[in-house]
């Protein structure tokens, strides 16, 4: 059975992600900002292949998560689906950088660099990614005026197009990133219109399914079915650049 970490596991989409793999048998690697928020994974944790702990708005504390997963083996899938939306201000990370950037798209880039490299890889994304232009003028919001909406866009095109350098730079790896659509979670609200499990059944069946139409990569998917990303994500050297600027951010490069 393959065995998948699945980051901001506690809630909405990675938390019925978690369930759904875990339902029909599959290895299961949870993840918990906090001690306290691993509570809420009460009911799943006794049947997971492990429970990892750390806030990714810190990069200490991904480095941790990172390892931690290490420590547990080798995963054949992960899914990046922790994320942030509308946050009130720029905030300011341990590190210093704007707390969107950091859980957002920091965080799944030192995880991917990070992480043992699995067989496949998930990141999720959002129809907004289309409105991310432009951001690497002012990548980590020190001279802009804050925009939580724009700066939501800015980091789902940066894990959009990580997904898809991956897959031009890892051709042994399965490289996917997905729109859930709007559904209602913490963060898509009461009102989304969306149905929460066509929410998540593409980046289960991304992570888990041999399907010929499951098995490749560089994909931007929406409800199983490949969409066009925005042009920038697909551009090799806007790739290259956002890989830079991560690589100078982070400290890390991608090998
Ligand atoms: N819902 C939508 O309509 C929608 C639409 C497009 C894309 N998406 C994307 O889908 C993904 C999942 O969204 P969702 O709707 O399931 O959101 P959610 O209900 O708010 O859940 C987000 C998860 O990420 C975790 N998380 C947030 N900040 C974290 C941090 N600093 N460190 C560690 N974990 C953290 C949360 O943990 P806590 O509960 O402890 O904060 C929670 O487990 C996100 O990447 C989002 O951008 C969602």
């Amino acid at each position: 059975m393959p065995r998948i970490f699945i980051t901001g596991s506690t809630d909405g989409l990675g938390r019925a992600a978690a369930g759904a793999l875990m339902g029909r048998g599959h290895d299961v690697v949870l993840h918990a900002r906090t001690r306290e928020r691993a509570a809420a994974l009460s009911d799943l944790a006794p049947d997971a292949a492990g429970v990892v702990i750390g806030d990714l708005s810190s990069a200490a504390q991904t480095r941790e998560v990172a390892a931690q997963v290490n420590q547990i083996g080798r995963m054949d899938a992960v899914i990046h689906n922790a994320g942030v939306y509308l946050e009130p201000s720029r905030g300011t990370t341990a590190e210093g950088h704007a707390k969107t950037l950091a859980v957002n798209t920091l965080a799944p880039y030192l995880l991917t660099a990070l992480i043992d490299r699995p067989d496949r890889l998930i990141y999720l994304s959002s129809g907004l990614h289309h409105g991310g232009a432009g951001s690497l003028r002012d990548i980590d919001w020190t001279r802009r005026s804050w925009n939580a909406a724009q700066a939501y866009s800015e980091s789902k095109l940066h894990v959009t197009a990580l997904a898809l350098t991956l897959a031009r730079a890892w051709p042994d790896v399965l490289s996917n990133a997905v729109d859930p659509g709007w559904v209602p979670t913490k963060m898509g609200g009461p009102y989304a219109t969306g149905d929460l499990e066509m929410g998540y059944l593409t980046q289960t069946w991304l992570a888990v399914s041999n399907d010929t139409a499951a098995t490749v990569s560089g994909g931007y998917w929406y409800h199983r079915q490949r969409q066009a990303p925005a042009s920038q994500a697909r551009d090799p050297a806007f790739q290259d650049q956002l890989m830079d600027r991560l690589a100078a951010l982070t400290g890390v490069a991608l090998s």
